[in-house]
């Protein structure tokens, strides 16, 4: 089936409290893995970017109920369209917390308005997209492409044996 792919910048309405966003975070996950939908929440402070990937009429339903929800302000769509296949892993919604002046810059880059002028010509926008958030990832949260039963993290380094 063809992955569809909307990713969405947005700022908390007031700041959530620890238990409260642990709540929204497992409720989207479960949310999320019964619809097939993957794709991965960052978050800078107040500051939000999602990634939604999967059956097209799934995430566009998630994303309306999304965009209307209170608890955040100033939903913009960054892209919406059919993707070749998803970034990240099938029904799991990774979440990192990273730094601030590095989203920021992430949501400049990405945000329609700008990146006309900014993105090389000639270049598939899509294509672009995917590789700076990959990107992104790959720098500030690495941790979230790990496949399920990754050991990489607890793997004990040659060093320790010496
Ligand atoms: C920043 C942010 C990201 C969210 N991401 C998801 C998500 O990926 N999946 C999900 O089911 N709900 C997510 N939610 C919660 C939904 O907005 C909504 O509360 C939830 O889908 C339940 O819908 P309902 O309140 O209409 O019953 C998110 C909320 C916020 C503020």
């Amino acid at each position: 089936m063809e992955t569809y792919r909307i990713i969405y910048a947005s700022t908390a309405a007031r700041p959530f409290g620890l238990a409260e966003f642990d709540r929204l975070l497992l409720q989207a996950r479960i949310y999320n893995y019964s619809e097939g939908i993957g794709g991965l929440l960052l978050r800078a402070g107040s500051q939000f970017l999602e990634v939604l990937e999967g059956p097209e009429a799934a995430v566009a339903e998630l994303y309306a109920r999304i965009a209307a929800d209170p608890r955040h302000q100033a939903v913009r769509t960054i892209d919406a369209a059919a993707a070749g296949g998803p970034l990240f892993l099938p029904a799991r919604l990774g979440f990192a917390e990273v730094e601030l002046t590095a989203l920021d810059r992430l949501i400049a880059y990405l945000d329609p308005a700008h990146r006309r002028a900014l993105f090389p010509q000639g270049y598939d926008e899509q294509e672009i997209i995917a590789d700076l958030l990959l990107e992104f990832v790959e720098l500030h949260c690495p941790q979230v492409l790990a496949q399920p039963g990754d050991q990489a993290t607890s793997r004990p380094q040659r060093s320790q044996y010496a």
